[in-house]
């Protein structure tokens, strides 16, 4: 483990004014968002797609890096460019989706675990030839009445830490991505007090295992009352429950700390990062990594018209600079 190299890395990606984009939705995943929109769910369709999104003229002014799914990281443009040759072009760093998704957790329904520690060694061998310099792993949470149970919180937590110690290993960031998920009726106060007691478990066992703190960045969901709760969370409220949170349980030398907009209306996501850099000095680097939220007006466009490729591009670049300017709580 080369903790200079993490740390460059780690620094890189959390740059102000940038964040970091992810395009990583599994075949399953990016299927059901083409099918709703009635795109064809092609492997062609998907390279179509991604191509639109890596050659976005002007991004890499707001996005410091793409997170990429296996199939994408081998993909080329129609006229033969491979994606990872354009985003190193572009000085955007190559991330990759390295967890192979979830399954449910013993019996306690909504607990989830999540897969992919066979054979990651090897994949990752491969991914940093590929050029990746830092990967993603994603466990998600269900706000319930018996859930998120605390043994699954634990396993889950021991998974991030054999993937992220393996990724150092490989000189690779990991992005350790616990995602409260938005789902249910929950409130605020419910969501902290989740979020927190989960932080609490993962931090320590990280660390117990050798995981290099400052090589490593959090991803995480804002604490935010559910979709279907009556009382929905503003701003400044977001933003006032989700620093409190993370001041009181994330370590003050992580390399840096960003968001999934998991489902939020994509200004609301905005919005709400905005609100958190209204207060003054953070203790780590604060920014985005949403896809849906940046990649939504693109998507949808592109699906209406296909071939005007670059009005979608155009939609696409200003939401991340949108995103961007609230990195800094700049966005009006
Ligand atoms: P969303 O911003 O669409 O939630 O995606 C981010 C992500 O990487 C989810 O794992």
């Amino acid at each position: 483990m080369n903790i200079d190299i993490l740390k460059r890395t780690a620094n890189r990606l959390v740059i102000s004014p940038k964040g970091i984009l992810a395009i990583d939705e599994s075949t399953k995943t990016c299927n059901s968002r083409f099918e709703k929109l009635g795109v064809p769910t092609t492997e062609e369709k998907r390279r179509e797609y991604r191509e639109l999104l890596v050659t976005a003229k002007g991004i890499e002014k707001y996005i410091s890096g793409y997170i990429c799914f296996d199939e994408t990281v081998r993909q080329s443009t129609k006229d033969g460019k491979k994606f990872t040759d354009i985003l190193k072009s572009k000085k955007i760093d190559i991330g990759i989706k390295v967890d192979q998704g979830t399954k449910d957790f013993g019996t306690n329904i909504g607990d989830k675990i999540t897969l992919g520690l066979d054979g990651l060694s090897l994949r990752l061998d491969e991914y940093k030839k590929i050029g990746a310099t830092f990967a993603k792993w994603r466990a998600i949470y269900n706000i319930g009445e018996n859930t998120p149970s605390e043994d699954c919180m634990n396993a889950n937590a021991e998974s991030f830490a054999k993937y992220a110690l393996l990724c150092q290993e490989h000189d690779i960031v990991p992005i350790v991505e616990p995602e409260i998920l938005i789902d249910g009726d929950h409130t605020i106060e419910e969501c902290y007090e989740v979020t927190a007691k989960n932080l609490d478990i993962i931090f320590p066992i990280l660390k117990s295992a050798g995981v290099y703190i400052p090589g490593i960045i959090l991803k995480t969901s804002m604490v935010i009352a559910g979709k279907s709760s009556q009382n929905q969370s503003a701003p400044d409220e977001v933003a006032e429950f989700t620093l409190k949170c993370l001041k009181a349980h994330v370590p003050a030398d992580i390399g840096g700390i960003v968001f999934l907009s998991g489902g939020q209306e994509d200004e609301e996501a905005t919005l709400n990062l905005n609100a958190m850099h209204k207060s003054k000095r953070l203790p780590w680097p604060l920014t985005f990594s949403y896809g849906r939220a940046i990649q939504n007006p693109a998507l949808n466009s592109w699906a209406k018209n296909s071939t005007d490729v670059i009005a979608a591009q155009k939609l696409l670049v200003e939401a991340a600079k949108r995103n961007s300017q609230a990195s800094v709580g700049k966005y009006k």
